[in-house]
């Protein structure tokens, strides 16, 4: 399974899998070695019990908290303080029985990738019962996009532009991961990316500061329900704050220098949407910003997010960031570190022993006053209060006579809502001849390497998603065939060809090698594909990205489909059968080859467990597409950033005027290769007659923006009306357009519906040259469309 830490996960449990380094350098026997010697140096083992914390049985408003805290800090010596700092994962180096020591000592605030209760209940057990103030640990996991059952990865999930979609995704896998025994999640993540060489592209919701905080929100509502502290809810800690989308050149972990305007006017907007929502914590990036890791950052963590958005809950470090201010450049060794970050907020230092080591001895010499220790501790106990722990520490995890049997068993899994949340993702971006639907009759060719791997499908951070419990685009086909049409396969490609390339995808994060290449020269797979083609009345290829391509670590240098895909697509064409090209990939593609050449063309992302019967539920027309990309596709690699929301520009490209020194690259036609909320439907859907209910608004009031949407296919179908909201002129040079409300509407065909949305100060507000939210009088220009790019415009004038 997914795992970063070389931990092994087998039948849902953890083992110890790989020795040697973590990933700061650190080995991980120098690591335990400091922290016995700092353990023995404060003379924890000694200390006499104290009376376990009082545990209100609910919170009681926010006087009953602080007092119990109050209590709870006043109690604790130097060492327990610095044990609430640290939040620590099972490892080679940290094997489950140890750990259950170092938490019977309180040394430490939390774990995480222990995710099944048979491992956490000992843990809980040494906390409780064993540990001097028997404060409870909590347990944290990348509960991304599903625990037990994967949905599609949050790109996928954005492109639905449904967040009741996205909110019952993060409801489910609440549910899921409350019934292992998790008390927090590290999501949403909410970066922004306009790079799609950046891996992790795939984990966010796309481009748009609008439409990504509508589904920071909707995770939030879904994860924490009405309260974190609910046995069905667990703690959302958005991440990574902040910009980590912009890494420099899509490389991961790469630097961010960005100006303050760019900044509060698109990137910011997400996390700031999450903690309105109430995630009760935050996790900070590994990125500097603007030349001072975030994790060091006093401005970001305190000026901005405390005092300016006042966020009340827990700071968390990435994983081993705050030794990595040593490589950052602006700590000259661990203790500065520490020191730096204690300065800056972080609350939980994740996965390294720096806070360990190091904070004992720079309380003792003043550097750090025990005033700033506090406040962070009281950031992590109130956590725990929120979480409901001090009221009831085995609240998720339940009692052990309920502990399941099996943790992989097929009855902990939610097929129903997997399959329609996923069937809600996929995007049709090309259906010429209305070659899709497909009939299920007659011989069907399936080829592309993908076409069969329960693996990618599940995406990257599949948390406990099990391959083997996934549904491939064969095994869904087969399914929806089955009696009615014949099947033909071949793989006809590997995804890669360049052995380096596989090698390193093998080496990243997993606990085994994941590509499986087939051996045999490509010239047979493809001549065994086309003959399988010649077979049949149409083609499906299944092709794109392993899912290592698209995660942590994993920055391209082209966004091209890999070379032997492309050969075995090229010689699939060549047959003349109907060719349909189902895209399975975690970020924008060049696909222009497939756009031009395919009858049919799907991007389905990764659409997790239910993903097969998804795809087939769209390939034969048992579900009317409706989504809509989040994210804009470029040409090539060359022309990124590509994304919608632009700025004006005193020299913009002119279509029709080539040269003339315009904005442009003269090699390639300007413009995405898809736009920005671009998807098609197996209906014909129109948007006409758009009205505005006054041309001058006066502040403080609202007009209405009306549009008629009308179904002119043969199929019920649904599609996103995009109001989208331009300021040709202000203080500011201000973007093209911005998306500032949608609408998803099902039509019976024939039938047309009027779709309204209300324009008031909110949808014209932006953040000026002084960094202050303004309104500035003027004409707006109102578009609606079904995309970002055809668009009907309207006017009016705000006074
Ligand atoms: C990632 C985080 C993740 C953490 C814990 C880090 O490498 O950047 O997104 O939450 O590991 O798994």
């Amino acid at each position: 399974m997914d795992n970063r830490n070389g931990v092994r996960v087998v039948s849902g449990r953890e083992e110890d899998s790989c020795p040697g380094t973590d990933r700061n350098g650190l080995s991980r026997r120098q690591a335990l070695g400091a922290l016995a010697s700092a353990a023995a140096a404060a003379g924890i083992a000694g200390a006499p019990a104290a009376a376990a914390p009082k545990r209100p049985v609910a919170p009681a408003g926010p006087a009953a908290k602080k007092a119990f805290i109050d209590d709870l800090i006043a109690r604790m010596t130097v060492d327990e303080k610095v044990g609430q700092l640290r939040l620590i994962s099972i490892g080679p180096e940290m094997p489950h029985a140890k750990l259950v020591e170092e938490v019977a000592a309180g040394r430490i605030a939390g774990s995480f990738n222990t995710v099944v209760r048979r491992d956490n209940r000992p843990l809980q057990e040494a906390a409780v019962k064993r540990s001097r103030l028997k404060i409870p640990l909590f347990f944290a996991y990348d509960v991304v996009h599903g625990h037990r059952t994967t949905f599609p990865i949050p790109l996928g999930l954005a492109a639905s532009f449904d967040m009741t979609v996205i909110e019952r995704m993060a409801r489910v896998s609440a549910i899921e991961a409350c019934n292992d025994s998790v008390d927090m999640t590290f999501a949403p993540m909410v970066d922004i990316s306009h790079d799609p060489r950046w891996g992790r592209t795939s984990e966010g919701f796309g481009e748009d500061p609008y439409l990504v905080s509508e589904c920071a929100r909707a995770s939030v509502r879904g994860f924490q329900g009405a309260a974190p502290d609910k046995p069905d809810t667990i703690m959302a800690a958005v991440k990574h704050f902040a910009l980590y989308g912009a890494v420099e050149g899509g490389r991961d972990y790469n630097t961010v220098d960005m100006s303050p305007l760019r900044m509060h006017q698109v990137y910011l907007p997400p996390y700031k949407a999450a903690i309105d929502a109430g995630a009760g914590g935050v996790m900070v990036a590994l990125n500097s910003v603007n030349g001072i890791p975030a994790t060091s950052n006093v401005w970001l963590l305190q000026d901005l997010l405390r005092k300016q958005w006042g966020f009340k809950g827990v700071t968390v470090s990435d994983h081993g960031a705050i030794t990595e201010l040593t490589r950052h450049g602006v700590a000259r060794d661990n203790r500065e570190a520490a020191k730096l970050a204690i300065k800056a907020g972080i609350d939980l230092s994740m996965a390294d022993q720096v806070y360990l080591a190091e904070l004992p001895g720079l309380i003792a010499s003043g550097e750090i006053k025990m005033a700033e220790i506090d406040a962070r501790v009281r950031e992590v106990l109130g956590a725990k209060y929120d979480m409901g722990l001090f009221a009831d520490p085995f609240l998720r995890m339940g009692k052990q006579e309920d502990d399941p049997a099996d943790v992989r068993a097929e009855d902990r899994l939610h097929r129903e809502p997997a399959r329609a949340i996923a069937r809600e993702t996929i995007v049709l971006l090309e259906n010429r001849n209305q070659t899709l639907p497909l009939k299920k009759q007659g011989t069907i060719a399936l080829v592309g390497p993908l076409a069969e791997s329960g693996l990618d499908i599940l995406g990257s951070w599949s948390a406990q998603g099990v391959p083997e419990q996934a549904v491939t685009v064969r095994a869904g086909i087969e399914k929806a065939i089955e009696g009615k049409a014949r099947l033909v396969t071949a793989r006809g490609a590997n995804v890669l060809d360049d052995k380096k390339v596989v090698d390193y995808l093998n080496f990243l994060n997993w606990d085994k090698p994941e590509v499986v290449q087939d051996p045999r020269p490509i010239e047979t797979m493809i001549e065994e594909a086309v003959a399988v083609a010649r077979e049949a009345d149409v083609v499906i290829a299944v092709v794109g990205e392993l899912r290592g391509m698209s995660h942590e670590s994993s920055s391209r240098v082209s966004i091209d489909m890999p070379g032997s895909q492309r050969r075995l697509l090229q010689a699939l064409k060549e047959t003349g059968k109907p060719l349909v090209v189902v895209l399975m990939n975690g970020r924008p593609l060049a696909v222009g080859w497939e756009k031009d050449n395919a009858d049919a063309l799907l991007e389905t992302w990764y659409t997790g467990t239910e993903g097969g019967n998804a795809i087939a539920d769209v390939l034969f027309g048992d579900h009317n597409p409706s989504a809509k990309l989040p994210i804009s596709f470029p040409r090539s690699v060359g022309q990124i950033p590509t994304y919608y929301n632009a700025l004006r520009i005193g020299r913009p490209y002119t279509p029709g005027k080539p040269g003339n020194y315009t904005s442009q690259y003269f090699e390639e036609e300007q413009g995405p290769l898809y736009p920005f909320g671009f998807g098609l439907s197996f209906s014909r859907f129109s948007l006409k007659d758009l009205k505005l209910s006054a041309t001058r608004l006066k502040r403080g009031q609202t007009l209405i923006a009306e549009a008629t949407l009308t179904n002119e296919g043969s199929y019920d179908g649904a599609n996103v009306v995009q109001l989208y909201i331009a300021d040709p002129y202000a203080s500011i040079a201000r973007p093209v357009k911005e998306l500032k409300g949608f609408q998803k509407l099902t039509l019976k065909p024939g039938e047309s519906r009027v779709v309204r949305f209300e324009i008031g100060e909110e949808q014209l507000k932006f953040i000026n040259a002084d960094l202050r939210q303004v309104v500035e009088n003027g004409r707006f220009d109102v578009q609606l469309g079904l995309d970002s790019h055809d668009v009907l415009v309207e006017s009016f004038e705000l006074v």
